[in-house]
């Protein structure tokens, strides 16, 4: 039997039921006062290296004040099934690490917050580093605390699978994708006759499809941080950490640590690993392959751990990725010319000094060698969208090039260009050890985050063409029956089409009550205007034809800031809804500048917020390739790393 958490001890299990599953928590994952990472209902698979933190809080105000000074004496042990449990210095062979101690503040709910009183709470604190389970089983853990007080984690190490399934997985993921959008693009960008699609999405064509829930471990709504590092580690996390639990100090480096797949892929066996987004490269989904700090913002930190791995801590073998692409130059050069860098680095010359190639435009990516290490950055932060480098191309007009030159940046590569040289690159180079490869659509979310549907279709549209040139790809090389390829999302947001718009109608209509009278429901939905009229420049691809018809889509999301809409195509670049008029004023309106004409529409969200926000939807995930059998029907996203670590057969039973 797996146990919950159980507080035994007298004050902590009086109040244990006060502070659990509230919204604003004490530290997530740690309702009683010893907190124990991994947490209860860890897995693991089995030789993967984690760190141990333990906790015990003395709360000296608040609620949950029960009066004792912080415990400097906690124990901890560790028993596997039924064994007799061992001190944990034991039970891995380690040295007593030294007590650490600090302090933080919470607030309780939102009363104490607008009182501005914080709640004080004293904590003790130990961790012990890089240890791994090599024998399967239920593994029970139990930190002694507060003379009397327990807590209990059960650790489960899933099953040995050591054999080897497939030689490459390429993962993509469409940041913030859900089946409502992939609905829509294929609405857009296919055409009907009577009902029936005349061609479809590459994503509809894979023989396997499953979902995977998202939530956090102490939220039910997740970012990308803590998704990528559910997917990656098979472990749940918290908002905004990568690759660790978060603990309640104040270093966000600290945090005890769980290997990712790319880690333990390149440990065990050499693999190459690819890495590949239309984000700043150091934004949360491709961060979480390698860094392991609790606060995603720490991009100079992730900037030197996709190079050096983890220097803080002995850690994991790492020789850094064969490829790195994506946008967020800012990054990676130093503050002479206005970048933000760890130390202070120029990380061009940092890659470069350790054998990278470097290309910074599309020309130079198509003509790099497939021979070599290649770091490939192509704008200053994200990348540019679709629709601007393919329909709307003045908007490449801005000070976008990851020179640091102040010029544009005219010649990005799109997602598919830059997978298809990445899988050149790592099937040249990995030879028998096989490639990592995970690409990233990551403008989807932000797109849909500033309700700039056309924008979030079009990078979806991107995403789907890049899986089809990428199904061909490895079909040309011979390589179709040891790739697994998956395309699956970190979460969603609640989008999706409820009809069509009069745009002409809804122009010609003064008052705003009145403009709602051009959405047609229904029968008056119509048919899709996007593919069958108009100017015919995409109608070999899988884009639209026209992205302005005039009966465009009755589209939107569940919870926005004040905006006001159009459900038009915005030609002038990607949407900024809304924003605050008295800066730092935390009260968000609609952007003045946004939506002419359109229909204004109040928001639901918190007034702090300018943007749309993730929601609770289950996403979906598409396998084809070997074990793709295995990615079939409902589980959670800690499966996908499970999934992958098994058919890369990467556990170990022994060090
Ligand atoms: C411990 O578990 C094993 C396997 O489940 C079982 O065979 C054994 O009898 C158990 N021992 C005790 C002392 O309960
Ligand atoms: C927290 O710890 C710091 C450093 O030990 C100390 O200076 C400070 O007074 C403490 N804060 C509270 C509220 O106890
Ligand atoms: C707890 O103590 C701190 C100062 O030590 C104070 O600022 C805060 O308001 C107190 N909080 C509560 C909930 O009493
Ligand atoms: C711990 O609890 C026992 C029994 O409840 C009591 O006799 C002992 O004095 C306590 N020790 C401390 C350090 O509080
Ligand atoms: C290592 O930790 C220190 C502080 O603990 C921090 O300042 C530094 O940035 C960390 N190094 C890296 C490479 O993240
Ligand atoms: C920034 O990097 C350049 C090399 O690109 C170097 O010449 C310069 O000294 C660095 N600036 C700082 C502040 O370190
Ligand atoms: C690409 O970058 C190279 C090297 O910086 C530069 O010489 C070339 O002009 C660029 N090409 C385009 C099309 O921007
Ligand atoms: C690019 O933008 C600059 C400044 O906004 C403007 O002067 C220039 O005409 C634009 N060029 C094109 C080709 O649109
Ligand atoms: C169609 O698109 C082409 C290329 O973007 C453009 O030159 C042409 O003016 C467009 N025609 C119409 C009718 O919009
Ligand atoms: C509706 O939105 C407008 C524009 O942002 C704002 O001025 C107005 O206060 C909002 N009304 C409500 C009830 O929030
Ligand atoms: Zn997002």
């Amino acid at each position: 039997m797996r146990c919950s958490i159980q507080s035994i001890g007298l004050a902590a299990a009086l109040l244990a039921s006060a502070v659990s599953a509230q919204t604003f928590q004490r530290l997530g994952t740690c309702p009683t006062l010893g907190c124990v990472f991994p947490p209860d209902q860890a897995d693991f698979l089995a030789g993967q290296y984690f760190d141990i933190r333990l906790e015990v809080h003395a709360p000296k105000n608040g609620s949950e004040a029960i009066g004792l000074p912080p415990d400097e004496k906690f124990t901890f042990t560790i028993a596997r099934g039924n064994e007799t449990a061992k001190p944990v210095t034991e039970f891995f062979k380690l040295e007593e690490p030294k007590l650490e101690k600090w302090n933080f503040t919470w607030y309780e709910d939102l009363f104490a917050k607008d009182a501005k009183q914080p709640s004080v709470v004293d904590v003790t604190s130990k961790a012990y580093r890089r240890v791994a389970l090599y024998e399967p089983g239920e593994y029970t853990a139990t930190l002694s605390y507060n003379n009397g007080s327990t807590t209990t984690a059960t650790w489960l190490v899933r099953d040995l699978v050591e054999e080897r399934k497939a030689k490459n997985i390429i993962f993509f993921i469409g940041d913030g994708m859900t089946t409502n959008m992939i609905t829509a693009a294929r609405l857009i960008g296919h055409k009907t006759i009577n009902g029936k699609y005349q061609s479809l999405m590459q994503l509809d064509k894979f023989p396997v499809l499953g979902h995977q829930m998202t939530h956090s471990i102490d939220s039910f709504i997740t970012d990308s941080a803590n998704s990528a590092s559910a997917l990656y580690t098979g472990h749940k996390s918290s908002v905004n950490a990568l690759g660790v639990y978060a603990d309640s100090s104040k270093n966000p480096f600290d945090d005890p640590k769980v290997e990712t797949i790319a880690e333990i892929f390149h440990r065990l066996t050499g693999g190459l690993v690819g890495i590949v987004s239309t984000a700043f490269i150091a934004d949360a989904t491709p961060a979480a392959l390698t860094a392991h700090t609790r606060d995603r913002n720490q991009y100079g930190h992730v900037v030197d751990t996709f190079l050096n791995g983890i220097t803080n801590y002995t850690w994991t073998k790492w020789d850094g990725p064969d490829v790195l692409f994506g946008g967020g130059a800012e990054q990676f050069y130093n503050s002479t010319l206005g970048g933000k860098t760890y130390q202070d680095k120029d990380y061009y010359e940092e890659f470069a000094k350790k054998g990278y190639k470097i290309v910074l435009n599309n020309t130079q990516l198509q003509a790099a060698s497939s021979n070599e290490k290649t770091l490939g950055i192509f704008s200053t932060s994200v990348m540019s969208k679709w629709l601007d480098r393919n329909v709307y191309k003045v908007n490449l007009n801005q000070t976008l090039s990851p020179t640091g030159d102040k010029t544009a940046a005219l010649d990005q590569p799109g997602l598919k260009e830059m997978t298809l040289k990445a899988i050149d690159i790592l099937h040249n180079r990995a030879g028998d050890k096989g490639f990592f490869l995970m690409s990233e659509a990551a403008s989807i979310d932000k797109m849909m985050h500033v309700l700039d549907y056309d924008r979030a279709l079009g990078e979806l549209l991107e995403l789907d063409d890049t899986v089809k040139a990428t199904v061909k790809k490895i079909q040309d090389l011979g390589c179709e029956k040891e790739t697994l390829i998956l395309v699956s999302s970190d979460h969603g947001h609640g989008f999706d089409v409820m009809g069509s718009v009069d745009t002409k109608y809804f122009a010609a209509q003064k008052e705003d009550r009145k403009k709602r009278n051009a959405v047609g429901v229904y029968q008056n939905s119509g048919l899709s205007q996007y593919t069958n009229t108009g100017n015919l420049t995409y109608t070999d691809s899988n884009f639209p034809s026209n992205w302005s018809p005039r009966y465009t889509l009755f589209q939107g999301l569940m919870a926005d800031p004040d905006r006001r809409e159009t459900w038009s195509v915005h030609k002038d670049g990607p949407r900024k809804p809304a924003a605050e008029l008295v800066k730092d004023s935390g009260d968000v309106y609609v952007n003045p500048k946004d939506g002419q004409g359109g229909l204004l529409l109040n928001g639901t969200l918190p007034l702090s917020d300018e943007q749309g926000v993730h929601s609770l939807t289950d996403v979906a995930v598409f396998a084809q390739g070997p074990c793709q059998e295995t990615f079939g029907g409902v589980y959670n996203s800690i499966d996908i790393f499970f999934k992958m670590a098994e058919c890369f057969g990467l556990a170990r039973g022994k060090a």
